[in-house]
């Protein structure tokens, strides 16, 4: 549920690897603002590491395509939406599996998913063919006082 204490941020980047480490970077520092452990500050940047790599690699093929990343900051949680409009998945619970990976010609280890399911209290995605996929991830945080 929104309300007023909720705060938010939108990116847009291209999907170059360089810009990898500068949204991980960018989302932990928005996060911050939620006085995060830095258990909870590393969770945070591996899920974003390996949603934005999973845009990158296997949503655009042979292109570097438009990837936005929203984070919006709750009450008690941080949700963080990992957006990309390229070629999409196919199975959705198949690409989750642990060890599941299209490309192990390119030594991934298909753990990506599992991670960001260990990392995150909640995990939705969503995509279609040739329209993209959308990664949205829940990390609960205790407020501080
Ligand atoms: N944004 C995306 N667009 C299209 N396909 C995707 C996207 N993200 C993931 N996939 C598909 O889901 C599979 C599983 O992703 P996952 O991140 O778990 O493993 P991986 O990227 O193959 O390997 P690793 O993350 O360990 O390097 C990928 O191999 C790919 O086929
Ligand atoms: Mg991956």
């Amino acid at each position: 549920m929104r309300s007023k204490m909720d705060n938010y941020m939108k990116l847009e980047i291209p999907g170059r690897s360089q810009n990898e480490s500068f949204a991980r970077v960018a989302v932990a520092a928005f996060a911050s603002q939620l006085d995060p452990t830095l258990e909870e500050l590393s969770d945070i940047k591996t899920v974003v590491s390996e949603a934005v790599t999973n845009a990158i690699i296997h949503g655009y093929v042979n292109e570097i395509g438009k990837i936005i990343i929203k984070a919006r900051l709750r009450e008690n949680n941080l949700v963080i939406e990992i957006i990309d409009f390229g070629i999409g998945i196919e199975d959705i619970e198949k690409a989750r599996e642990p060890l599941y990976t299209s490309k192990p010609e390119l030594e991934r280890s298909g753990m990506g998913f599992t991670i960001i399911d260990k990392f995150m209290d909640q995990v939705e995605i969503a995509s279609e063919s040739s329209k993209g996929t959308t990664v949205k991830m829940v990390k609960n945080i205790e407020k501080k006082k």
